[in-house]
């Protein structure tokens, strides 16, 4: 463990608290993530006195000029090279990085142990010269590393009641290291999952985002259902619980299959919003659900639902209403198109129009629906996979062919515009539409001359006369 205290900043921080007569610790995630050999660059120091203070001393030392103190919380923050070193006064108090509550009381090392969130974030090392690289764990943290557990250090309705979200930072942590949740720390999140609504929602997702970048994010999204926190948090997703049945006749359930969807595309990629696109694809159906008769249950438009659905859940969650959520709400609404395709015969048209529709999102578009594919029957998984090789293999070709990805129609709106001599107006929309149906169909090539002669006849087919030809068109006919 010495190993990873031999960094200078290591050596500075103990000559300060030697020098000023203070005790001072390593603490938190830092010290948990260095014993399970995941060394990180943020640093927790608490002090058995003021932060502040000793993060001046500190600075002055290393010379650093990037230190922010927050006096009114007693914290100051130093960034050093790599190093992210966040200071703090033992204190009584319950430990909230982002409390809005100033401080009141200072307290001894055991105090603040105490009031943190799990035993694993609450052990310490020592950086005083007497005890300089020792572990303090009152709370068998180490064994519950080692046992691979999360509980908390007190009793926990206490350490829930000070900080709700401790209740899905367990989960959390459970999902990103792999660690059961201790059975009364459960039961106690199942009594308490309510107190969630008291928590700004930004700290709620910020939470998400970590269970979600996990290597199985479904562990997470599990035990938020069966401790009753995703029902406030996140009631569409619950809603997709449950399986229905109707003479004799039962589809599937919709949120463990939605699990099974992320954890495959989990396994392939980082992409955190395509694992988003993945947990949401089949949001819409819930809401789209009929039984019919002679055909069992349908979820007709689900995807153009879903899709329709996102912004909402995007603003509610706060998660970015950029191009991040149009992505998402994209590979939504197209999710079940590379499927019909692989079932029927595989067109040029087809392809075209998929490629035009997802452009550059395409290969991410695929993933999804690979993933998708949850089947428990071997050959009906080994069919699809088939069939989407041989999509894929047609995406190829269409694209190098025709280079639909980034379509940029070679005849403009204002092209037709200046031909016609017209203001913007709904013949333009149809010409347009005429010529990017004709290239996708593959009545004509993606070209600027088959496009132009498109464009004229369809004119002429809308009643308008051609009072301005293109002269580079003009050109081209001569040299014909
Ligand atoms: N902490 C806490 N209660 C919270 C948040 C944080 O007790 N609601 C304490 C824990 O001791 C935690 C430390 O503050 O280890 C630092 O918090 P944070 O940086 O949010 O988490 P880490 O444990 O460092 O983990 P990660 O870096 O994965 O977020």
């Amino acid at each position: 463990m010495k190993e990873y205290l031999k960094s200078n900043i290591f050596r500075v921080i103990s000559d300060v608290a030697e020098i000023e007569g203070v005790d001072a610790y390593v603490i938190g995630g830092f010290v948990r993530d260095i014993l399970l050999n995941r060394p990180s660059k943020d640093i927790d120091i608490v002090v058995v006195g003021s932060g502040v203070d000793f993060a001046r001393k500190v600075a002055q030392r290393l010379r650093a000029r990037k230190v922010t103190y927050f006096k009114n919380f007693g914290t100051a923050q130093l960034k050093h090279n790599e190093w992210d070193i966040e200071f703090v006064g033992a204190r009584k108090e319950s430990y909230r990085l982002d409390s809005r509550k100033p401080i009141v009381e200072n307290g001894s090392l055991e105090d603040d142990q105490k009031r943190r969130d799990f035993t694993i974030n609450a052990l310490a090392i020592g950086l005083n010269k007497r005890n300089f690289g020792e572990l303090i764990d009152p709370f068998n943290g180490l064994q519950d590393l080692k046992s691979k557990t999360i509980r908390t250090p007190l009793d926990p309705a206490t350490t829930f009641s000070d900080d709700p979200l401790r209740m899905l930072r367990a989960i959390r942590f459970a999902t990103q290291l792999n660690f059961d949740i201790e059975l009364k720390t459960l039961d106690a999140i199942r009594e308490m999952s309510s107190r969630i609504t008291i928590v700004s929602i930004e700290r709620v997702v910020d939470e998400i985002n970590k269970m979600m970048a996990s290597p199985r994010p479904s562990v997470g999204w599990l035990l938020l259902e069966q401790t009753g926190l995703l029902q406030h948090i996140f009631p569409e997703l619950a809603a997709m619980k449950g399986v229905e049945s109707r003479n004799g006749v039962s589809h599937k359930d919709n949120f463990y299959h939605t699990l099974e969807v992320l954890d495959n595309l989990s396994q392939k990629t980082d992409n955190l919003w395509l694992r988003w696109a993945a947990l949401l694809h089949d949001i819409g159906k819930p809401k789209t659900k009929r039984f019919v008769a002679g055909q069992g249950w349908t979820f007709h438009g689900h995807e153009f639902l879903g899709a329709k659905m996102i912004p909402e859940i995007f603003r509610k969650l706060k998660l970015p209403l950029n191009d991040k959520m149009k992505y998402v709400q994209k590979m939504v609404l197209l999710h079940l198109r590379p499927i019909v395709l692989s079932q029927e015969v595989v067109t040029d048209s087809a392809v075209r129009r998929l490629l035009f529709d997802a452009g550059d999102d395409i290969d991410d578009l695929m993933m999804l629906c690979e993933a998708d594919i949850t089947s428990k029957n071997d050959s009906t998984v080994r069919k699809h996979l088939a069939n989407f090789r041989i999509v894929r293999k047609k995406l190829k070709e269409v694209e190098e062919k025709d280079s639909i990805r980034n379509f940029q129609p070679p005849v403009t709106g204002e092209m037709i515009m200046e031909a016609f001599n017209l203001k913007p107006c709904r013949e333009v929309g149809i010409i347009k539409n005429r010529i990017k149906d004709a290239i996708l169909d593959g009545e004509i090539r993606n070209d600027f001359f088959e496009a132009y002669t498109l464009m004229l006849n369809a004119g002429k087919e809308l009643g308008l006369s051609v009072v301005n030809i293109d002269p580079q068109y003009i050109s081209m006919t001569n040299k014909c």
